[in-house]
């Protein structure tokens, strides 16, 4: 699949067919994940893969009230539940380099982006969920300290297609020269 096409093609899905993921599969949006650019590759990232229902049930329980993927967490086979490992991205010899402080949100959410794309370009979908209670996940999952969960998704093979929600455009939020300046 071209790039761009896949790029405008993906979509988040929240209805998953219960047919496994194959191995290959989940290989290969991993291999997305590891190729991931990151701040002086320090490669930050953490994937929990979580297969088990019982989990899953748990993990649906975190997510907010009324968040549209609630059913896509039980539905789909698998949840990659994705982390980032504290206190890195961002640092040099323990101290952050910019004001910004921990870049971890930013790699994990590059390497999220790779994994959503080569997923869709293998026919796999995924639906990023940012709106959950991260500590209490972090809790069932027994992420310690030291890393942080950052986003999840499911990942499994679409039952329906996404809605395409309509997109800025380029002329809204391209400036040139100055910010607020069209050009
Ligand atoms: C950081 C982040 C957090 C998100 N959290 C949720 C969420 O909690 N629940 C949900 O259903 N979708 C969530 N989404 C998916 C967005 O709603 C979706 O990407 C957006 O509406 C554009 O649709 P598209 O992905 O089909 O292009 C999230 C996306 C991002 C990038």
């Amino acid at each position: 699949m071209d790039l761009i096409e896949a790029i405008k093609g993906r979509r988040s899905i929240r209805k998953y067919k219960p047919d496994p993921v194959p191995e290959e599969g989940l290989r290969m949006v991993m291999e997305a994940v590891r190729w991931a650019p990151s701040w002086a590759n320090t490669q930050c990232w953490e994937v929990i893969v979580v297969k088990d229902p019982k989990v899953k049930s748990e993990l649906a329980a975190c997510l907010s009230k009324g968040n549209p993927a609630s059913s896509s967490m039980t539905d789909a086979p698998l949840i990659l539940v994705l982390c980032g490992i504290r206190g890195i991205s961002g640092y040099y010899k323990g101290e952050p380099k910019t004001e910004k402080g921990d870049w971890l949100r930013f790699d994990t959410g590059l390497a999220m982006q790779n994994l959503c794309l080569v997923a869709h370009a293998i026919g796999l979908g995924t639906v990023i969920v940012g709106n959950f209670d991260h500590r209490k996940v972090e809790e069932i999952l027994g992420v310690p300290q030291t890393s942080e969960v950052v986003a999840l998704t499911p990942l499994g093979y679409p039952a329906t297609e996404g809605s395409t929600p309509k997109r800025k455009d380029i002329s809204e939020f391209v400036y040139s020269d100055h910010y607020g300046k069209k050009g």
